[in-house]
């Protein structure tokens, strides 16, 4: 039986760096934007060091796990130049994502299955140093299953085409987060989550953090990013409590 447990939220704030970053200066802090997050509930702060840096740049890893009072997970490609800054940083979490420099975000899953090989030194480097190590991956039986072979903790189910509406997708990601409990993964979820899609997602009991960013970067513009996040939180309460 799933026992429903508080579903965290970790808030992305990349695209507070890709505004400071438009004009070369520091305004607005990435920082600032995780130390607002933190007093407005959330429960972790994520971060994607990009090898091209286009948004967050090494000193804001820094500075985020050396100030701000809540878990960090960074989102990093499995290269040796990442795999070098987590281990010096040590945050609480590392999220592997496949990463190619020309796409605008990360467009799909880590292909698990077949770069397990790869992939496998990434994960166990980074566990012994203590660090908290979840793989994304598309809401697929092979991939789960490869994800548990490398005994990594936690899976990520990428959500963008459930978020684009793709027909089956919320259905896959059902079905995986079913498959993964059975051989003992922690769920998360993310990508292209919003106010009107985020309560189908977190209503699935085995799912245990969603990770978002732009959408609440995007209207902490209209509404303040401290009520973008409580209202997210409420949704996400709310579907948890009582469905979607
Ligand atoms: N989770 C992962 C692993 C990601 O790469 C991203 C995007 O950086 C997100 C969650 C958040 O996606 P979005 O910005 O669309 O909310």
């Amino acid at each position: 039986m799933t026992i429903v447990q508080k579903l965290r939220l970790g808030v992305n704030i990349d695209h507070v760096a890709t505004i400071r970053n438009a004009r070369g200066g520091v305004h607005p802090s990435p920082l600032r934007a995780a130390q607002l997050a933190s007093d407005a509930g959330a429960d972790g702060i994520t971060a994607h060091l990009r090898e091209d840096r286009r948004h967050i740049k090494d000193r804001d890893i820094e500075e985020l796990k050396m100030e701000v009072n809540l878990p960090l997970n960074l989102e990093m490609a499995a290269t040796p130049e990442m795999l070098k800054i987590a281990l010096k940083t040590k945050p609480h979490a590392v999220c592997l994502v496949p990463e190619r420099r020309e796409e605008v975000t990360t467009e799909g899953g880590l292909d698990v299955s077949r770069l397990k090989d790869e992939l496998k030194r990434y994960v166990e480097e980074l566990s012994a140093a203590g660090i908290r190590v979840s793989l994304f991956i598309n809401a697929d039986a092979k991939q789960v299953e490869a994800a548990a072979e490398l005994k990594a903790p936690v899976i990520e189910f990428h959500t963008g085409a459930y978020a684009h509406g793709e027909k089956g997708e919320y259905e896959k990601i059902l079905c995986s987060s079913t498959q993964a409990e059975e051989l003992n993964l922690e769920c998360h979820a993310g990508h292209g989550l919003n106010y009107g899609n985020v309560s189908k997602i977190a209503a699935i009991p085995i799912i245990r953090e969603l990770n978002i960013g732009h959408f609440l970067i995007g209207e902490a513009v209209f509404a303040g990013l401290d009520m973008a996040i409580i209202e997210m939180r409420v949704l996400m309460d709310k579907a948890r409590k009582f469905g979607a």
